[in-house]
């Protein structure tokens, strides 16, 4: 240990080390709940790619595992540290490079927070669009790491469709780039697209090519009670069979509206089972909103209202983003699941997910990505209750696998890291993963990088 120290001190200035056990013990973990989390033996703060790639000479030649960090507002555990590891938080590292509307790209370091990002975009009349529900916290680098999803996904795609290049600094120290700046390009494996979603497992993003849109017209939402989570599921079937393009397709249950209500007041209606948030950002605004108004009534919505105004759309998008917190209140613990299904099974989903909720006899809220398919049953119960938490774990895994049997996956947007380990594997089956380890093994071949996530 004091060999690492001496030897990240030769090479970096004393500002990028933190060594005091109290602050690195911080740095240990995510925001997932339950998830194992080890002791760093050093928290680096690199500012320069250099500084990286020497953080990643020095751990290759001790052979120190590498946790490679953002913001940590991750929910799989994937930022968690292992004992006597380098943490390489990113945060230091945010600066915009290059943003140009001509070839409608951005430059960014690892860094920089996703709605400085967005704001800075919108000043040159473009948009960044995934936008996770923590984009005023969190990074790129993370956003990169989980191939980060988020409320706009439903009509613009995830991060992985916005990253087109990237610099990478692998587990020898040595610099790869990757992809392009150009509007397309096919030379060779897509490395990029590898990247995405690796969770810090292949190597240290140190730069990202960004792909942006022109800036939309302004989104309104349009709020829709459901007496029922299966007459919501079917509003969402029809809006989408009918060809329309929300630039957002939410949903919140009754459990999740009160949590809501309960932690900030926001006065929305208690008696729905289902709240619907649709909104369209599209130049005929008011007459698409009205479409989707009416599909939502058809399918059995007691009430439709539209926002008036902007202000009342943004207060009805915080409402959904803090869902999650919400819930958190609601019992001492959580877990969180991210099981994201073909959204023809949407309303399959959340049927089984309240019958599960039932045989196990517990809370469970679900707010979701409805017009994605995606679903963050949260499981809120007591963790100092040895019974209930037991049966928070079995119907967190049940929620799992009924997701698989309904032909989606484990995870849409959180990623694997350390809490779906185990059902990785299930989902991938054993070539899968064989093949993955491969692919692990020819970046990283003495697992050094993140070491115990995803497999
Ligand atoms: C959300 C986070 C939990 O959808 O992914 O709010
Ligand atoms: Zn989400």
């Amino acid at each position: 240990m004091s060999d690492l120290l001496e030897r990240l001190r030769a090479g970096l200035p004393p500002e990028a080390l933190i060594t005091d056990p109290d602050v690195t013990a911080s740095y240990a973990h995510d925001m997932a709940s339950f998830c194992e989390a080890g002791t760093p033996a050093v928290v680096v703060l690199p500012r320069t790619v250099e500084q990286v790639q020497y953080v990643m000479r020095t751990a290759t030649a001790l052979r120190v595992p590498v946790v490679p960090q953002g913001a940590r507002t991750g929910l799989s555990g994937a930022a968690n540290a292992s004992d006597g590891c380098i943490v390489l938080s990113l945060v230091k590292m945010d600066r915009i490079l290059e943003i140009s509307p001509v070839d409608r790209i951005a430059v960014v370091e690892p860094g920089v927070v996703n709605a400085v990002l967005s704001r800075a975009v919108n000043e040159h009349g473009l948009y960044y669009p995934p936008d996770p529900s923590s984009w005023e916290t969190c990074t790129i680098g993370g956003n990169i790491g989980t191939a980060s999803g988020g409320l706009c996904c439903v009509k613009y795609g995830v991060t992985a469709e916005y990253v087109l290049g990237l610099e990478v600094v692998l587990a020898d120290g040595r610099l790869l780039t990757t992809g392009r700046r150009t509007a397309k390009g096919v030379a060779g494996y897509d490395l990029t697209r590898l990247f995405v979603g690796s969770e810090g497992s292949l190597g240290i993003v140190v730069k990202a090519v960004l792909a942006l849109k022109p800036q939309p017209p302004q989104q309104l939402v349009l709020a829709a009670e459901f007496p029922s989570a299966a007459t919501a599921c079917d509003a969402v079937c029809r809006i989408m069979e009918r060809g329309h393009t929300p630039s957002l397709l939410e949903l919140m249950d009754r459990t999740t509206v009160r949590a809501v209500n309960a932690l900030a007041s926001m006065g929305l209606p208690e008696t729905t089972e289902a709240l619907l948030l649709c909104a369209f950002d599209t130049p005929d605004l008011s007459a698409d909103l009205a479409a989707v108004g009416e599909l939502c009534t058809a399918a059995g919505a007691t009430e439709v209202v539209p926002a008036d105004n902007p202000a009342e759309s943004e207060l009805l998008l915080q409402a959904r983003r803090m869902s999650l917190t919400a819930l958190e209140t609601v019992k001492s613990a959580t877990m969180i699941d991210d099981v994201c299904v073909p959204r023809s099974r949407l309303g399959a989903m959340l049927a089984g997910t309240a019958a599960i909720a039932e045989e196990y006899d517990l809370t469970i809220g679900v707010c979701a990505h409805a017009g994605d398919g995606n679903t963050h049953p949260v499981v809120c119960f007591d963790h100092q209750d040895p019974d209930e938490s037991r049966r928070a774990r079995e119907s967190f895994d049940a929620i799992m696998a009924l997701g698989l049997e309904l032909g989606g996956t484990i995870t849409g947007e959180h990623g694997v890291g350390v809490l779906k380990k185990e059902w990785l594997a299930r989902e991938l089956g054993e070539t899968g993963v064989e093949l993955q380890r491969s692919i692990k093994a020819a970046f990283d071949p003495l697992g050094l990088l993140n070491p115990g996530k995803l497999f």
